[in-house]
């Protein structure tokens, strides 16, 4: 059994527009998001999800429910298929039965969250009492209203301090919370012992663990919360919830390393940074970040480490970033962070060098490039054969698309020589979204454009009004656009001399697309006969009126109920020869 507390958070985690837009390409009107219902068929979008209520519900065919069972309905996955699923999609791990130990009930994480708020509260009233815990905050340049902000606090070093506010010290829930330690022969002490106090609150503003500090030198530097039935580091980010308000106003996110890069950077009245808990960030924290804003600038320190943790956080975004989403890279001078640099400068030399900051592409593109200078074709060899793997992470179409033409531009190659395969799904999903043609299937209608284009007394060797029976449908067929340049070149005929005049003509009319890129296909017509020209061109009004013809039937079949003149038209139109 999977406890039902967790299957509740894991649907709370799980962003449900993200998840079904990876199946069904929903579009966003209104506060929902639509598509065609994938569970009927059907050519209006009747099929919304919304992201507040965490649900999907189909207008059209009554489809609804949440993300396990769309994952069921729509994938054909059992229960504990799609809760599995979800869990990796989101980063965590589904509790068995057997680790049942850490029981997940709400009862507990209200004791939990409750032990936390109080140690907090008395860790900020002890800070008031230590002038060395004071002192090294006042020598980071701290004021006592960022400190008060962040609550940051001071726990005394004393083994068991927290006795002075739990009477329950021995409880369960101070274990549960990380506020204790219970050592081997059963003796229980303060996990938190002399360290400068960061309470760390989820983006719902509720203290979920906290971040030690030694003051000066000491080892560890810093001693953080275990991960607790409330707190996993994977999914916390320091600071979002005291960032919130500002992150909506400039529309931007700083994540930076360290918990007093925020706190220094609120000291300059920057409030939109926030910093990852001493791991590499996960793609579940990026998630949460793109949610909330669309331009991310990851804020690195300059040494080797801080290299590394940028490519990493690279590797692990490349598949969730979107198209219309920035994200950025800057690395500080070698030696400093973000505290330490607005410190020796100010404000706004800081956004300065943030300003400087390097767009993903570059960096993605140059991830290869450092000892490999692209001269040899030895060079340019790995360097496709490496980068390619990163690029095809990318799910983003458009991104996905620019990156592979760099790719190609850099190496001096054409795209199609570097062997990037799209999935059948991948490009039905496009042809979804964007309704377009498959491409390859040459149509009728380019073939006459073309023809009459380049040559406009073709115009007179056809009957337009033969077409006249079929008006309804040829929206079905062709464009209203496509349809109406023909019609007026067959009206034409012979009244425009050259294609110079012909461009002149439709210049800044919006047949003028139509027009050049008829000219520009028909290159090689000019090669034919005059007899062959005319042959072809008759072949293709005929092969478009049997399409019209098609649709007509077509049209006709779908009708709920046919009228005698519906019946009789259909027996006409299929006795038709053409
Ligand atoms: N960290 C940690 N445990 C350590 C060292 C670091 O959890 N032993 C995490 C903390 O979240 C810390 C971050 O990694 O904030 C970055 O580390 P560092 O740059 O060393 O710390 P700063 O926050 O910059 O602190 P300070 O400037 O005081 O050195
Ligand atoms: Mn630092």
């Amino acid at each position: 059994m999977i406890p039902q507390a967790f299957i509740q958070d894991l649907i709370e985690r799980v962003d449900i527009v993200e998840l079904i837009d990876g199946y069904v390409a929903l579009k966003k009107r209104g506060i929902n998001f639509w598509a065609c219902c994938p569970f009927h068929n059907e050519k209006t979008p009747s099929f919304s999800v919304s992201a507040n209520k965490n649900l999907y519900h189909c207008f059209g065919c009554g489809a609804h429910g949440n993300s396990v069972s769309f994952l069921m309905e729509h994938q054909g996955m059992s229960f504990v298929e799609a809760i599995h699923h979800l869990a990796s999609h989101v980063g965590i791990e589904v509790p068995s039965e057997k680790n049942k130990t850490n029981n997940n009930n709400s009862d507990t994480k209200k004791n939990v969250q409750n032990a936390l708020l109080r140690a907090s509260k008395y860790y900020q009233s002890e800070l008031k009492k230590s002038p060395r815990a004071i002192n090294f905050l006042k020598s980071r340049g701290l004021t006592g209203a960022v400190a008060k902000k962040f609550n940051l606090g001071f726990a005394p070093q004393k083994s068991q301090a927290l006795r002075e506010i739990f009477q329950d010290y021995h409880s369960e829930a101070l274990q549960q919370a990380g506020l204790v330690i219970r050592t081997e022969d059963n003796k229980i002490y303060d996990r938190f012992r002399d360290r400068v106090i960061f309470p760390i609150h989820n983006a719902n503003g509720i203290i979920v663990g906290f971040g030690g500090r030694v003051i000066g030198d000491g080892m560890p530097k810093y001693l953080n919360s275990p991960d607790t039935i409330i707190f996993s580091k994977g999914n916390e980010l320091y600071g979002l919830h005291h960032s919130k308000d500002a992150i909506r106003k400039i529309g931007k996110i700083i994540v930076v390393e360290g918990y007093m890069d925020v706190v220094a950077l609120a000291q300059f009245d920057i409030n939109c940074a926030v910093a990852t808990l001493g791991t590499s960030i996960s793609e579940y924290q990026i998630r949460k970040l793109l949610q909330r804003t669309d331009h991310v600038i990851f804020a690195f320190d300059g040494d080797d480490a801080g290299r590394k943790a940028a490519d990493r956080a690279m590797e692990v975004m490349l598949p969730v970033i979107k198209d219309g989403k920035f994200i950025f890279f800057s690395f500080f001078p070698s030696g400093d962070d973000p505290d330490s640099f607005i410190r020796k400068r100010n404000q706004k030399l800081f956004w300065e060098h943030i300003a400087e900051a390097i767009p993903l592409s570059d960096f993605l593109m140059s991830h290869y490039v450092k000892d490999n200078d692209l001269s040899s074709d030895e060079a340019k060899a790995k360097y496709v054969r490496d980068i390619k793997e990163l690029i095809l992470r990318v799910k983003a179409p458009n991104f996905s698309l620019f990156l592979k033409k760099r790719l190609a531009t850099v190496v001096d190659l054409e795209l199609q020589d570097l062997g990037f395969t799209i999935s059948k799904r991948e490009i039905k999903s496009e042809l979804k979204k964007d309704r377009i043609r498959p491409i390859g299937v040459p149509r009728v209608v380019n073939s006459l454009l073309d023809l009459l284009c380049n040559d406009l007394r073709l115009g007179s060797e056809i009957e337009i009004s033969e077409s006249v029976v079929y008006d309804g449908v040829i929206p079905k067929v062709i464009s209203k656009d496509e349809w109406k340049l023909f019609n007026e070149l067959v009206q034409l005929s012979g009244g425009v001399k050259t294609k110079i005049d012909l461009m002149e003509k439709y210049r800044g009319t919006g047949l003028e697309e139509l027009v050049y890129s008829s000219l520009s296909r028909g290159f090689g017509i000019d090669f034919l006969t005059d007899k062959e020209k005319v042959l072809e061109f008759k072949g293709a009004w005929k092969q478009l009126l049997r399409q019209f013809k098609q649709a007509k039937i077509n049209f006709l079949l779908e009708k709920a109920d046919l009228s005698d003149a519906d019946k009789r038209d259909l027996i006409d139109l299929q006795r038709k020869k053409l």
